[in-house]
């Protein structure tokens, strides 16, 4: 027999976890994902997730650093969602226990490139991912969620009233499945694994948009790749990434003669968007004829440094690397996927009953480059609307545009049940 729920959810990232833990609120959820539960882009996050609070920020700065990164190829409107919903998500993760790094008892928020402001908050310095999948996990167990590991959802369901369930193969007992709802939402994450060199763990293979674009839904931008312009090049190392936190903290950039080079590349010089600091390092490679440049953050204290970015010191050390000491080889690899499966601000994508949100989703915020650590903001603060539109969606008044309107009730943190008592601070005596 097959199993009704009133959501079904792709993926266990912070997209499909999240969005879970919203939508258990209102009704039966089930969760497939095709690993653990933790196989997923969301736990490798280092740099940590951007939101315009800190002093002398605004949203509007956020904005504008976002439009500007993504070369002009971004919806002003999208952005405006999510740079101003942003910091009330930011609550919600709290809420949920996320432990972001404090200073003097305020979120400590780092600098990363193209952002003109320090606010990006991290965990554990360099594991933020780690820190939010395991607290959103968390959450998920204790709220019963049903989670089923090792089952790759192979397609979707649909008849003439649209998506309708998804089919299922059970990756250690081979068996099929099919569960049925009136809303399905993929959370499936990006694709770098269809590069040779990428910063994402295997499960990254763009299921998402491949089961959407088989049904017929729109995808978009699929043609912008971001390429993150330092991963680890270490002969016998893999492609692991070093945080762009390195160079918001001082690290530069050095051809293998020892050359500086970002200063003739972009006014931001190491700070440069994403996009411009891969062409120029790709340039360096090529003049230089090496397969690397090398990242130097030697400059800096060694205990500041293993403070603050313990997970990549500790990974370089086991291939013998010490980063207070040496410089670090890097070259770019495959980072993120803009592009995805074309939805609305609410999730909707073109195919009745099917929503999408995560880096499985486009909906044009990111236009043709993403903006440092906007990834994680993007993910929590659409995963939250696409619920609101299955279970409640808006009604529209008169003197409102239906984007106006979505956004009046997304504005406060989540209530939910078990929810560990704010520990570190209120975040809205900060905005
Ligand atoms: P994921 O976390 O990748 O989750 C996708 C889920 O879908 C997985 O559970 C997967 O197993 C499952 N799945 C896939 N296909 C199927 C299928 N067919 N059936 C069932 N399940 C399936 N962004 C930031 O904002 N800040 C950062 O600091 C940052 N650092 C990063 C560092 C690294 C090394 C990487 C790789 C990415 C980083 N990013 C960062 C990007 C960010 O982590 C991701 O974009 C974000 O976590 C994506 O979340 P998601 O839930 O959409 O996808
Ligand atoms: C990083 O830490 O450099 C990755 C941040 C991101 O992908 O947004």
């Amino acid at each position: 027999m097959n199993q009704e729920y009133d959501c079904i959810i792709l993926g266990s990232g912070i997209a499909g976890l999240y969005s879970a833990i919203i939508a258990q609120q209102y009704g039966s959820v089930l969760i497939l994902t095709k690993g653990n539960i933790d196989d997923c882009n969301t736990k490798y996050a280092q740099g940590g997730i951007a939101s315009a609070i800190g002093p002398g920020d605004s949203t509007k700065y956020h904005l504008d650093d976002t439009l500007k990164a993504g070369a002009g190829l971004s919806d002003i409107k999208t952005v405006k969602i999510l740079t101003d919903e942003g910091p009330y998500r930011i609550t919600d993760l709290i809420n949920l226990g996320v432990p972001f790094d404090t200073i003097h008892g305020d979120i400590a928020l780092a600098k990363e490139g193209a952002h003109r402001f320090p606010r990006v908050l991290h965990a554990g310095g360099d594991a933020t991912g780690q820190h939010i999948e395991a607290t959103l996990t968390n959450q998920v167990r204790q709220n019963n969620i049903t989670v089923m590991e090792h089952t790759l959802a192979t397609n979707l369901l649909a008849d003439s009233s649209g998506i309708i369930g998804v089919e299922s193969l059970g990756m250690k007992d081979n068996q099929k499945h099919r569960f049925l709802s009136n809303a399905v939402i993929l959370a499936t994450g990006g694709a770098g694994h269809l590069f040779r060199h990428t910063t994402n763990p295997p499960v990254a293979t763009g299921d998402g948009v491949s089961l959407a674009f088989n049904a017929g839904a729109q995808v978009m931008d699929m043609e912008f790749y971001q390429f993150h312009p330092t991963a680890l090049r270490l002969p016998n190392a893999p492609t692991f990434l070093i945080s762009e936190a390195l160079r918001g903290e001082g690290a530069l950039l050095r051809n293998v003669n020892g050359t500086i080079f970002m200063k003739h590349y972009d006014d931001m010089e190491d700070l440069a968007p994403r996009d411009i600091v891969t062409r120029a390092i790709v340039s360096e490679m090529r003049n230089t004829q090496s397969d690397h440049v090398n990242l130097d953050i030697t400059h800096l204290p060694g205990k500041k440094i293993k403070n603050r970015f313990p997970t990549i010191y500790a990974f370089c050390m086991q291939y013998g690397l010490d980063i207070t000491k040496m410089p670090i080889p890097v070259s770019p690899a495959a980072h993120y996927m803009m592009g995805g499966v074309k939805t609305t601000s609410r999730g909707e994508t073109s195919l009745r009953n099917l929503y999408a949100c995560g880096e499985a989703s486009c909906n044009a915020i990111h236009g043709a480059n993403r903006l440092a650590s906007n990834s994680l903001l993007d993910t929590v603060v659409f995963a939250r609307r696409v619920v609101e539109q299955i279970f409640h969606p808006p009604k529209k008044e008169s003197n409102l545009t239906l984007d106006e309107d979505i956004y009046l009730i997304s504005n406060e943190p989540t209530a939910l049940s078990n929810i560990p008592e704010l520990s570190l601070i209120n975040l809205q005596n900060m905005m």
